[in-house]
């Protein structure tokens, strides 16, 4: 399959609208957590969600996380994906569990240091996106073989590309951890589905044209576009209903009216399982150079202007 498509937001949600199923979700406070457990509640399915705060400490992730507790059908469960020991709890009797989790935004001098940057930090991308599914893929073969990881990821083939060294550069290897944690899912041998997304924004900072959705399969390459919360918590939920979406790997983006459509359901039908020996084994090793390229570049361009800046000063005292 090439594209696949779709523009209605919110779809119906139709054979998972089903009080029985029990959906876990990792990255409850967060932009795309909180936005598919308000999804997963108004659909009438019960989740379980892991919380790392009190609810009644005052940090803005326990404020919100004290607004979802409020809605159907929602139950927080203490944990941290960096401890295993909380994720039993977590998977119990759910179907599917959506890993919806990213480190926070790191102090950006530290990233561009290697040596300042401790990857054992629990708040390191190679502990949230890599060590935290590892964890998760160990907590699902020995309590519950039989539940689906979804995994949001986003574009990580292209270790030499401007996005991947920017985000690299400055997220400590985000994108890097993203890419190994996803080969953690391909070659576990627990049923998963990974999301690819775009640009995250909300509905409110981008209007999504009609019949414009679209996914490639397989991990394919896509133009990089906005795509809203919505859309995306969408694409993760509708993915359980597909059982052809296990061992997927699923490209989402927006496109040209002309090549969209608007239904999410008629093209998640649709994908195919990952192709053996398509992904890399790990692309680790380009994503610190491309890192260090864009560090070195970094550098060099900060001189070439204080240089500039101080031949103009010189030239304009000469004048004096
Ligand atoms: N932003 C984009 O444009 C974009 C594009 C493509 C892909 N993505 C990926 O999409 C994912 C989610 O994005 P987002 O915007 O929803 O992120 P976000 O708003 O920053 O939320 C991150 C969530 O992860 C949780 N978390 C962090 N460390 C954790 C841990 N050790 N254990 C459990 N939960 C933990 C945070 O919980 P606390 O509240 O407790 O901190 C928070 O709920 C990220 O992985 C990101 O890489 C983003």
């Amino acid at each position: 399959m090439k594209y696949i498509v779709s523009s209605v937001l919110l779809l119906p949600l139709l054979c998972i609208t089903s009080s029985s199923l029990q959906v876990a979700v990792i990255g409850t406070t967060g932009n795309i957590g909180r936005t598919a457990i308000q999804q997963l509640s108004e659909a009438n399915i019960s989740t379980k969600c892991l919380l790392r705060h009190d609810l009644d400490s005052t940090s803005p992730s326990a404020t919100i996380a004290t607004s979802l507790a409020k809605l159907p059908n929602v139950q927080m469960i203490k944990g941290d994906i960096s401890k295993p020991e909380t994720l039993p709890a977590l998977i119990e009797g759910c179907d599917a569990i959506l890993c919806l989790q990213g480190p926070p935004k790191p102090n950006p001098i530290k990233s561009m240091l290697p040596f300042l940057s401790n990857e054992n930090d629990t708040s390191h991308s190679r502990i949230v996106n890599y060590v935290g599914m590892q964890n998760v893929i160990n907590a699902v073969k020995q309590y519950n073989p039989n539940m689906r990881i979804v995994r949001l990821t986003g574009k990580g083939e292209e270790p030499y590309s401007i996005f991947s060294i920017l985000i690299n550069m400055l997220g400590n290897l985000a994108k890097a951890w993203n890419y190994e944690g996803e080969q953690l899912l391909r070659t576990s041998g627990v049923k998963y589905s990974i999301i690819r997304p775009g640009l995250l924004k909300s509905s409110e900072e981008y209007n999504i044209p009609p019949k414009a959705k679209m996914i490639r399969d397989n991990g394919g390459n896509m133009k990089v576009t906005p795509v809203t919360y919505d859309q995306i918590a969408d694409v993760c939920i509708q993915s359980l209903n597909h059982e052809n979406c296990n061992q997927c790997t699923l490209t989402v983006m927006n496109v040209e009216e002309a090549e969209g459509v608007d239904d999410y359901s008629t093209l998640l039908e649709k994908v195919e399982n990952d192709k053996k020996g398509r992904f890399p084994d790990s692309l680790l090793d380009q994503h610190k150079m491309g890192a260090r390229i864009g560090f070195v570049a970094t550098v060099a361009f900060l001189f070439g202007v204080l240089n500039t800046v101080k031949s103009v000063i010189g030239f304009l005292l000469g004048f004096i």
